[in-house]
Parts: structure tokens; C-alpha cells; sequence
């Protein structure tokens, strides 16, 4: 098909609905408002369509549900028996159980629904998973009234926030037919709340949707000129700085990597940048804080983050199965991450450099596809011989951290990918598999996996396996020749290891939790938007 009626297509598929191209900025967000004081002092209110209050298990020996803060307000404004209320309609006060009060009548003023939401031990899972499956009880409604997170701790609030925003969304669509309702419109948050918190909260939730909306977008719309374009967008709204790279520009400046993986398809490559500097470390140096403490060494550090952003991998020549193909539009999870963990750098207020690198290309099938048996040049003159041509995701990881390592000079390099089937079976679909050779930066992004909940387990980066990597006709192969090796996320990892020179890296393969099959807490459906939450802990606690 020639290009320009692809494009024709693909306008046209962009246009109606309308959907694909509104999928940012902030599609389908709700306002958050903080509101001190009680529950009986802020209503009746306006257009308010429901109230949530939370309940937490008997304490050890007892056998009624406890209320917690608003609760036994909400008694008392609803004229209800809470405890026989409770025991009536079975509420038990775990974690996510949500049960809606039938109200014979409802005083007047009062918002027509009242929810008594389950918070179990009240720590940051427990709410998390409440906020979520509060924001599902709540879909299609205008404005929801909650003291929920009133007297949590502030990494309590951060997660049942999250939770709230998360656990509502609806992945783009198109149709004549309605889809499920995103979560409610206006939240208001009654009781003491850190406000601060709360829109750190709804920075981060914000930018994991960003992820679930861009990997979600199917790949009739999505390809790496489509992505490049959203994170123009990005760019000029946060003031990030951004340089594309399109094919013209691959070659000439020499990414071997991206040009044979994207070669096969119709929709040419392209490499992002995108930069952001913390305010005060322009160029006068050592310029201080955003609080205006000197600090010159904090803005002087560069963090740089790569994502692998193949927006569909058909496997190429070698070609996937058709049931493993389905779900590979999602395939540029990592690139949407970076890109959301930059979107949401300067509303954080982090402190340090901060530049991502977008590694997008198309794994097609055609007469022009690169081949197994091809050898190629990586950015930075290395050969590499191809022999899957289905391991297309680190060989344009290699070209962006050859650049990065060339170029960038970063004090700690992070790249993140939908690598390797072989990281869930270990695994699991809940946890990336992290490697690293450098202790401190594993330590570090433990903590922020433990704080975001998105969960990380260190793998080993095994050096016997580093010969199954030898090549005969090449510097390196790409995967191993040695069939017996196995270790597929292991190799994958030692591969990349290969171009990131002497720097402080760490690798993340998000092949298990970038998707999931089904609705589960905070995650839905489709693409979860994992690692931008995680990344984004990560960098707010750089000093
Ligand atoms: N995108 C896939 C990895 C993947 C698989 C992500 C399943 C999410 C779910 C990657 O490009 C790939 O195809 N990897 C191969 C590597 C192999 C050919 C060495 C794999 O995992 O089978
Ligand atoms: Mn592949
Ligand atoms: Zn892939």
C-alpha cells in the first residue's frame, strides 16, 4: 500500500470518534478538591451524587466492624444504625469491599448514595485497593464525596489517591455503541488531607494513565511518527526540551538498530529526546534550589531513562504465533513511560537533569524486512548478528544507550522494555525483573518499587552465559546460539549491558506487568502503565 494511502487510513481512523487524538492531553482526568473539616459541615453540597466513608475489620475480639473517620458522621446526618447496618449487609470492612447503603429516605440535600468502603488495616495497599474499587463503584458519576484517606498517613493518602485514578479508567474507544464510564468527575477529598500529597498523587496516577491511554491506542493510529508527535505535545506543554530524529536523520547519524528493526515496515523510525532541567540549573551554575538553598551539586546530576517503544511487533520474518501477536501494540509500553515519567518531572519539582530517550520503530513483515542472518551496525559502529528477528526490542535499546552512553554523559543510566516472555515465567505478571551490577542503584529502586507498589525482583546478570552471545561473522549476536543456555531475560539483559560503556545502569523488563488480562485493584485491563510510578518514586527522592 503506498504511504500516503496509509496515511489517508489513518487519518481518517484518528478523526472519527475523535478519541485517539484527545487521548491527551489529561483524557477523562477527575478534579480533585481537598476540603477540611467534617463530614456535617461540608454537607448538603451541590450536585454531590455520593458519599463514601470508610469501615475497617473488628479489631481482634470484637465482632463489629469498626467505622473510621466520616463514618459515624454519615450515621448520624443518614439516621441509620451503622453496626446493624453493617451486619445486615454482610459488610466485613476488607480491603476494596464496597457496599451501598439502600436509603428508604434520604434527608433532604443529601447526596441520594451512601457507600461504606472497606479499608482493612488502613496501610497504603489496603487503600490503594480501596480508592480503586471506589472508583469503580462511582463510574459514570458526576461528583463523589469521600473522607477516606482523612486521617491516613501521608503515604496512605499518596496511595488511596492513586487507587482512585487508576482504578476508573477506560481505555480509549471508538463506536457507535457507549463504552463503561470512566470513574467521577469531582472528587472531593473531606477532612485534613496534605494537599501537597494529594497532587503528587495526582501527578503520578496521571502519568500512568498517560501510559495506559498511548499503549492502549491501537497500532492502525499508533505508529513511531504517531508517538513522536504525542510527546511533541508533551514537551511544549511541560517546557521540556525535544529533538526527533526521523529516518533521514537515523541514517545519516548511524542507528543500525532502529533503521533494520523498523526496515519492514511502512512507518518509518524515529528516536526521541526529550529534556527536562529542574528550575535554577539553567546555565548560570550552582544557581540554588527551587527554595533557594544553594545546591550545586544536586542540579548537576543527569538521570537519563531509554524505552523500548516498538509500536506492533509482529515478530518480523521470524514470526510470532498468531495468539502471542494480539496484544504486541503494547510493545512501546517502556517508550510511553519514559515519556510520562518526563511529563510529570517539573509538577514533582525533581531535582535532578532529567532526559528520555524514545526508541520507536514498527516490527514488520515485507520484502524489505531485515533478516535472520543479517548483520547490522549499531549506533556506535558495533556489529551485531541478527538471528531472531523477533529480539528486535534490544537492538534498538542498543542504538539509544550507545547514544546515551556517547553522548548524554549520565551520572545513571535506566532503560526500560517489554524484553522477554522469559521474565514472566519466572516471575509472574506482577513483578519486573530488575538487573543491575551496581548495588546502591538497585537499593534505591527497591525502595521506590516497595513506596509506588509496583513491585521489582533483582536478577542476576549471569557472566557464563556471555559467550552464548560470541558471534562467528560479528561483533556479538544478539541471542544466544547455545540453546541450552536458556535464561531468555538474562541474555537479553547481558546483550544490552554490551553498549551502555562504563556507566551506572539498570535494566527493567516489563514484559509481565506492562499488561494485564483483567481488572485486578488498581490495575485494569490492557496496558497497567506500570514502571512510570515506580520511576517517577525513584526520582522525586534524588537529592
Ligand atoms: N515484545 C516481545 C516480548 C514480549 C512477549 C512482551 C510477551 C510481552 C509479552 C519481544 O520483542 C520478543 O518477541 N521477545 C522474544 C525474544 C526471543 C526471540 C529471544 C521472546 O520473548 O520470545
Ligand atoms: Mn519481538
Ligand atoms: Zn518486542
Amino acid at each position: 500500500m503506498p504511504r500516503s494511502t496509509r496515511r489517508a487510513q489513518r487519518d481518517q481512523a484518528t478523526t472519527s470518534g475523535g478519541a485517539w487524538t484527545s487521548a491527551l492531553p489529561d483524557r477523562d482526568r477527575p478534579r480533585l478538591e481537598v476540603l477540611p473539616g467534617r463530614l456535617a459541615d461540608v454537607l448538603p453540597l451541590e450536585g454531590v451524587d455520593a458519599v463514601a466513608v470508610p469501615v475497617a475489620p473488628p479489631s481482634a475480639g470484637e465482632d463489629v466492624v469498626e467505622p473510621r473517620p466520616g463514618a459515624a458522621d454519615a450515621a448520624v446526618l443518614y439516621g441509620i444504625d451503622l453496626a446493624a447496618v453493617c451486619e445486615r449487609l454482610e459488610v466485613r470492612g476488607k480491603a476494596g469491599q464496597v457496599v451501598t447503603v439502600p436509603l428508604v429516605d434520604v434527608p433532604s440535600g443529601l447526596p441520594g448514595r451512601l457507600l461504606l468502603v472497606g479499608v482493612g488495616d488502613g496501610d497504603a495497599t489496603d487503600l490503594r485497593r480501596a480508592g480503586a474499587a471506589l472508583a469503580r463503584a462511582v463510574r459514570g458519576r458526576e461528583r463523589l464525596v469521600t473522607t477516606l484517606a482523612a486521617e491516613a498517613s501521608a503515604e496512605g493518602t499518596r496511595a488511596f489517591v492513586e487507587g482512585l485514578l487508576l482504578g476508573g479508567y477506560s481505555p480509549p474507544r471508538s463506536g457507535v455503541t457507549d463504552g463503561p464510564k470512566p470513574g467521577p468527575r469531582q472528587v472531593d477529598l473531606v477532612g485534613r488531607h496534605d494537599e501537597g500529597i494529594v497532587r503528587r498523587a495526582q501527578t503520578c496516577g496521571g502519568a500512568t494513565l498517560l501510559v495506559r491511554d498511548l499503549a492502549n491506542t491501537h497500532s492502525g493510529v499508533k505508529d513511531p511518527a504517531w508517538v513522536a508527535d504525542r510527546a511533541r505535545e508533551v514537551a511544549a506543554r511541560e517546557d521540556l526540551d525535544i529533538e526527533v530524529w526521523d529516518d533521514q536523520r537515523l541514517r545519516q547519524d548511524g542507528f543500525g538498530g532502529l533503521l533494520a528493526v523498523g526496515a519492514g515496515s511502512a512507518s518509518t523510525p524515529r528516536l526521541v529526546r526529550v529534556s527536562y532541567q529542574p528550575e535554577g540549573s539553567g546555565s548560570l551554575e550552582g544557581n540554588g534550589s527551587r527554595d533557594g538553598a544553594p545546591s550545586p551539586k544536586s542540579v548537576s546530576r543527569h538521570v537519563v531513562l531509554v524505552g523500548k517503544g516498538i509500536t506492533f511487533d509482529t515478530g518480523g520474518l521470524s514470526i510470532k504465533p498468531r495468539e502471542a501477536m494480539v496484544p504486541m501494540k503494547t510493545d512501546m509500553a517502556g517508550a510511553a513511560v519514559v515519556l510520562a515519567a518526563l511529563s510529570a518531572c517539573r509538577a514533582l519539582g525533581v531535582r535532578a537533569r532529567v532526559t528520555g530517550l524514545l526508541a520507536l520503530a514498527e516490527n514488520a513483515v515485507s520484502g524489505s524486512a531485515y533478516r535472520p542472518g543479517d548483520v547490522i551496525t549499531q549506533y556506535g559502529g558495533r556489529t551485531v548478528e541478527i538471528a531472531n528477528t523477533d529480539a528486535e526490542g534490544r537492538l534498538v535499546l542498543a542504538d539509544a544507550l550507545a547514544y546515551a552512553d556517547a553522548h548524554l554523559d549520565p551520572d545513571v543510566l535506566i532503560d526500560i522494555a517489554t524484553l522477554t516472555g522469559a521474565a514472566s515465567l519466572g516471575l509472574g505478571r506482577r513483578h519486573a525483573a530488575l538487573y543491575s551490577a551496581d548495588d546502591r542503584l538497585v537499593t534505591s529502586l527497591e525502595t521506590a518499587a516497595k513506596r509506588s507498589g509496583e513491585r521489582v525482583w533483582r536478577m542476576p546478570l549471569v557472566q557464563d552465559y556471555r559467550a552464548s552471545l560470541d558471534s562467528d561473522v560479528a561483533d556479538i549476536r544478539h541471542v544466544p546460539s547455545d540453546k541450552k543456555v536458556g535464561g531468555g531475560s538474562i541474555t537479553a539483559a547481558l546483550f544490552l549491558r554490551e553498549f551502555v560503556g562504563s556507566r551506572r545502569w539498570a535494566h527493567l523488563d516489563i514484559a509481565g506487568p506492562a499488561r494485564a488480562d483483567s481488572d485486578e485493584h488498581e490495575i485494569t485491563k490492557g496496558a497497567t502503565g506500570y514502571g512510570a510510578r515506580l520511576l517517577l518514586r525513584w526520582l522525586e527522592a534524588l537529592r
